[in-house]
């Protein structure tokens, strides 16, 4: 079968061997996978315990042809998305040791075909296209734990989501949105701003002016959740948008560490700074029953062959991307 491979060569098409299906896996055609920022680290050699060759890919959409051995049939046939978590282990709120994401150390589904244990798949949401359904499961995942049960989002909430085109962001903006949390964004796109005002954002500012920041939080009143992944210097510019009381939450670290971070901020103004990464396999399934519940359709940026995909690896590297980026077999 046709895959992308990472290896020392760099990342290629190559031609590899179809998955032989373990008992207890099912074999998954793949209809459509997208790209997260993870995949790039992968690529460009920055992301921790690197292990080559490697196969990327966390998120996916396909129909289930095969399993193994016991067999359940009641599977095959069915157009499925496959939850990306490994190992997550007993704590509702901190993985395993040994957990690990789908498609790195495990084989990922920039692939024609994939083997996974069958109780990593779902039903992909009758509503959403192939394409939508393969966008949501690891931005989805991280996007849910981060705003809603960190966030503890709610209606009305002044909420502010930092970076919004990246393809996590544009999840935890939709479902502020579908909330009716009150939603302001930040991005370094002016056309990207313009979009969220259009889907419902109250107004927006780029976060390369940390001025406008500070005069958007000061007409709002302050922010009472603020979502990012960046991090870097602008924290601080962050921090101090928030309400008193505030909560900041964290599930990347994009632009590296702050040289500094007011502390007397945090305290004094008994701000809340959490960190979030990924989420259960109950998180998972409570995104899922989210996404059906509000009908939210993933924002897709755009659509690559799988023997374009190396391409659609630049473009995601480019930054000139709203939402996610699929990769069709
Ligand atoms: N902890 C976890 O479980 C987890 C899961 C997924 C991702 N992540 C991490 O989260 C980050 C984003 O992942 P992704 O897949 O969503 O990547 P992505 O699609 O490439 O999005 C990255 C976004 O970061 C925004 N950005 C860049 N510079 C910024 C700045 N100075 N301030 C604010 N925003 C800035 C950009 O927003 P604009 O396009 O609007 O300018 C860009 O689209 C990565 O660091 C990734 O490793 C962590």
């Amino acid at each position: 079968m046709k895959a992308l491979i990472i290896n020392e060569q760099g990342l290629h098409l190559a031609e590899v061997e179809k998955p032989v299906v373990a008992s207890g896996n099912a074999l998954v055609k793949i209809s459509a996978s997208a790209l997260n920022r993870r995949d790039q680290w992968i690529r460009e050699g920055l992301y921790p315990k690197i292990e080559l060759p490697v196969l990327p890919g966390s998120d996916a959409c396909g129909e289930v042809i095969q399993v193994g051995d016991p067999i359940d049939t009641s599977w095959i046939g069915k157009r499925v998305i496959i939850n990306p978590n490994n190992n997550w282990g007993e704590n509702p709120k901190i993985q395993n040791r040994d957990y690990h994401i789908l498609g790195m150390p495990t084989k990922g589904t920039l692939a024609e075909y994939i083997s996974v244990p069958v109780d990593r798949l779902v039903n992909a949401p009758l509503f959403l296209s192939d394409e939508e359904a393969a966008a949501l499961p690891l931005g989805g995942l991280t996007a849910y734990n981060a705003i809603v049960n960190k966030g503890e989002l709610a209606k009305d909430k002044k909420v502010l989501i930092s970076g919004v085109g990246g393809g996590v962001a544009q999840f935890a903006f939709q479902f502020a949105l579908a909330v009716d949390a009150q939603v302001w964004v930040t991005s370094g796109k002016e056309n990207v701003i313009g979009q969220c005002v259009a889907l419902g954002a109250r107004g927006g500012v780029n976060y390369k002016e940390p001025q406008a920041i500070k005069s958007l939080s000061k007409s709002v009143g302050g922010f009472d959740i603020i979502i990012d992944s960046a991090g870097g210097d602008g924290i601080n510019t962050l921090l101090e948008a928030l309400a008193p009381g505030g909560k900041y939450v964290l599930y990347g670290a994009t632009k590296g560490l702050p040289s500094t971070l007011n502390l007397r901020n945090i305290f004094w103004n008994q701000l809340s700074v959490l960190g979030s990464t990924m989420g259960s396999d109950q998180d998972f399934s409570d995104m899922v029953q989210f996404v059906k519940k509000y009908q939210i359709h993933p924002i897709i940026d755009s659509i690559f062959s799988l023997t374009d995909g190396v391409q659609a690896f630049d473009h995601m590297k480019s930054g000139n991307h709203f939402g996610k980026i699929v990769v069709k077999p």
